[in-house]
């Protein structure tokens, strides 16, 4: 508690000074506390009133980049490296990391999510955290929760079932809280299921609190609060940004006629107190920005994903990695070779301290000749473009660059072809995953004249890649790399760096296929998550569809091999071994995958789900034993009826393997489940009353009281067909029949017998 501050100091408290500051309560020594974005960087403004522009610092790859990393070791470090940057620049809390599931791949700010995925967005998330926090910097685990669409984000609810939003969308929030203890959770924009989550109580204090026993601050996201008193009411402890003395008066009132009762805002007052305390352990410190640069590339390029390589004719391995003491010529072609796409827009956008494009970088690697051409206009290269040539249209340049960089691609013995979306943004969804149309022309036209051609792509959220992929041999993956993405990119087509990205997210065929299709972005203010549990490739599998690269697929310029694995149920879950060994003559690094199923679950699941997962370097033609925990609580399904999770005993099957659609080996191992009992009503149907032992118990000594067997009941119960039926009817249901012996009465007694027994 908080006795020496007033009410009006505690509502000051917990409500911001500008921007980027907490209100300081001098009389009670409490300074402000500068916090700022994130999450790919420290985005920390010279003046409040400078809400996007920052001043320089890293801008470590985005999390669409990190994600396909598969690496928690990597993710800590560079948690790390940003709390140094913190440290330097006086920041407390760094706002992330953004953990909502890429539930459609049109999602406006899949660039600064994770995954589809909730176990790997939990596990990358909270070692992120951990190295962030390691350095006495907070970090600001959002949106809480379920904000994974952009349109009518301020407003719209998005409807969940319970099962879905505690397996799916709360997940990783859970994960993360329970593990890595974020000094502050940021609460979203929307409502969940009805209501605005910066007044949900259910949500901030039932679930987050209570269950998960968070002890931290729940920050507004900015502008988030639509009526602070309930917002208070609800769980929410720190207003952003301020001044909001509007609210503060409001809560100053609430708490004087009693509407609010007065510890509901002394304990978030305290909550800010503490943080406060927390985040004066931190000592002032300095970062190397050449070693951040650094990191930031080994980051990239451990990101980047091979999503093809053939092996041309003539030859007896693929197009990549290209030779550094090449002749002949390369042919860079597109813009975005020279002019990088490195980050989306929207509260994350860092100034970066430099930046590398990957046409500098390749033609400082290579012996052989670069030429560049910029193949297709972007929106700057058009704006400067027109005002040079006066007025021609953007079509006639787009058809002048295509036919140059064509030109340039025939006459040249490799082609690199730069593509990609032109931009991804906090505030607004996608409407298509396609590329551009002048970048299509170009990769058409140019895999025409040079068969030696690989396509880059720089993206913040998948995009289509079929069918053009046919028609390229090679294929990266670039996502949006950060202010290194050029030398990583150049670090693995020349292979400085052996490929070892994978999938965080599906690549759908169409649009059209996937899960979330049918219900996105909703409309009037609903969105429905319809596909329920069948969320990216849980949906793909469950159809059995097929898409164009798989959850956690990612080539390598070596290939792996797998041993036959073994499972053990140990006290802890279950302990999965495999041996993976590095068939190829490169050292590289394989991302081992556990899907584990359930088959003959009493309850919906999807037909594989990540359960555990490890990136292990494996040298060439060496064997690795891979050891891979898996969590018992991450066995368990909510259950609706009993309101709690619970772990379903059998027989489950852990298939391990290099992505969801490819499987190498399964290990099957018996699982003793919770020991639950679902109570009997009159509500529940005959059959459930027969599948429990004492239910059934208890109905045969009901008819047996007939003195007849089943009574009058007897034929129908003899009929398989007419059992069916019965099987499916709640009890009650049956004591209307003449001369049933479950009357009311005996009904009322046979629910108390088993209550009780
Ligand atoms: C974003 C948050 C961000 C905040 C502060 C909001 O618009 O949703 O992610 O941390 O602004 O810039």
């Amino acid at each position: 508690m908080t006795p020496e501050l007033t009410v009006a100091e505690q509502a000051a408290l917990t409500s911001g000074r500008d921007a980027w500051h907490t209100t300081p309560v001098e009389s009670a020594g409490l300074p402000s506390l500068t916090v700022t974005d994130g999450p790919h960087g420290v985005r920390l403004s010279a003046k409040p009133s400078d809400m996007l522009r920052g001043q320089p610092a890293t801008c470590f790859p985005p999390a669409v980049a990190t994600a396909s990393t598969w690496d928690p070791g990597l993710l800590r470090r560079m948690g790390e490296a940003l709390g140094d940057e913190c440290r330097a620049m006086d920041v407390s809390v760094l706002l992330g990391p953004g953990i909502n599931l890429k539930r459609s791949p049109l999602g406006g700010r899949n660039f600064e999510y994770f995954s589809e995925d909730p176990l790997l967005a939990g596990v990358l998330a909270a070692a992120w955290v951990n190295g962030l926090q390691s350095r006495n910097v907070g970090a600001s685990l959002k949106h809480f929760a379920v904000n994974s669409q952009e349109t009518d984000r301020m407003r719209v609810s998005a409807d969940v079932d319970e099962r879905t939003l505690r397996e799916m969308y709360l997940s990783a929030f859970r994960r993360v809280v329970t593990r890595a203890r974020p000094w502050t959770v940021m609460c979203a924009y929307n409502k969940v299921n009805g209501v605005y989550a910066s007044q949900n109580h259910w949500l901030l204090t039932e679930v987050l609190r209570d269950e998960w026993g968070y002890d931290g601050v729940v920050v507004s996201d900015w502008g988030a609060v639509a009526d602070r008193v309930a917002a208070v009411a609800a769980g929410l402890d720190l207003t952003m940004p301020g001044p909001d003395d509007a609210g503060d008066n409001e809560l100053i009132e609430a708490v004087a006629t009693g509407r609010l009762d007065p510890a509901l805002l002394s304990r978030p007052a305290e909550r800010v107190r503490a943080l406060i305390d927390k985040a004066a352990a931190r000592i002032p410190g300095d970062y190397d920005q050449e070693a951040h640069h650094e990191l930031a590339r080994e980051i990239a390029g451990r990101a980047i994903v091979l999503l093809k390589n053939d092996t041309l004719p003539g030859s007896d391995r693929g197009l990549l990695p290209l030779p550094t003491d090449g002749t002949g010529t390369i042919a860079v072609i597109g813009e975005f070779a020279r002019t990088p796409r490195y980050q989306g827009g929207g509260s994350s956008q860092i100034t970066p301290t430099r930046l590398d494009d990957a046409l500098t970088e390749i033609t400082a690697t290579t012996q052989a000749t670069v030429l560049f051409a910029p193949g297709y206009l972007t929106a700057d290269s058009a704006a400067a473009e027109s005002a040079a040539q006066d007025g021609e249209t953007e079509a006639e340049s787009d058809q002048d660059l295509l036919a140059e960089a064509v030109a340039l691609a025939g006459a040249s013995d490799v082609a690199l072809v730069f593509v990609g979306s032109t931009h991804e943004t906090e505030g607004a969804d996608r409407d298509s995953i396609d590329l551009p149309e002048a970048h299509q022309k170009l990769i058409a036209e140019v895999a025409k004249v040079n068969p030696r051609t690989v396509v880059i792509l720089s993206n913040g959220a998948v995009l289509a890649t079929s069918p053009w992929d046919k028609t390229v041999p090679a294929v990266l993956e670039g996502w949006l790399l950060g202010q290194a993405g050029g030398s990583a990119i150049a670090d693995v087509l020349f292979g400085r760096v052996n490929p070892s990205g994978r999938l965080a997210e599906t690549i759908p065929l169409s649009i059209k296929d996937h899960p979330s299709y049918l219900d996105f972005p909703g409309e009037h203010g609903h969105v429905r998550y319809g596909e329920g549990l069948f969320v990216g490739y849980r949906g793909f599998d469950a159809r059995e569809q097929e898409v164009a690269y798989a959850f956690g697929f990612g080539l390598s310029y070596t290939t792996f091999g797998y041993g036959q694995a073994t499972a053990t149920a140990t006290p802890a879950g279950i302990e999965v071994r495999v041996p993976v060994t590095n068939t190829g003559e490169r050292d590289g690094r394989e991302v081992v995958q556990v899907y584990v199923s359930l088959p003959g679950s009493a309850v919906q699941r999807a037909s594989r789900e990540l359960k555990a997962f490890a990136s292990v370097p494996v040298k060439a033609g060496e064997t690795e034993h891979v050891v891979l925990a898996i969590d018992r609580d991450d066995l368990a399904y909510w259950d609706t009826r009993l309101d709690r999770w619970v772990v379903e005993g059998g027989e489950y099957q852990c298939a391990v393997g290099a992505s969801s659609r490819d499987l190498r080996t399964t290990a099957t191992v018996k699982v003793d489940g919770d020991d639950i009992r679902v109570p009997l009503t009159a509500q529940s149907t005959l059959g459930e009353w027969l599948a429990d032992p004492r239910g059934a118990q208890a109905i045969a000594q009901a008819f047996a009281g007939t003195g007849e067997g089943w009574g009058p009941m007897a034929p129908f119960f003899a009929d398989p067909a007419v059992m069916l039926f019965l099987s499916a009817t709640p009890l009650v249901r049956l004591s209307g029949w003449e001369g049933s012996p479950l009357t009311a009465e005996v009904i009322a007694k046979l629910v108390t017998a088993v209550g009780e027994a």
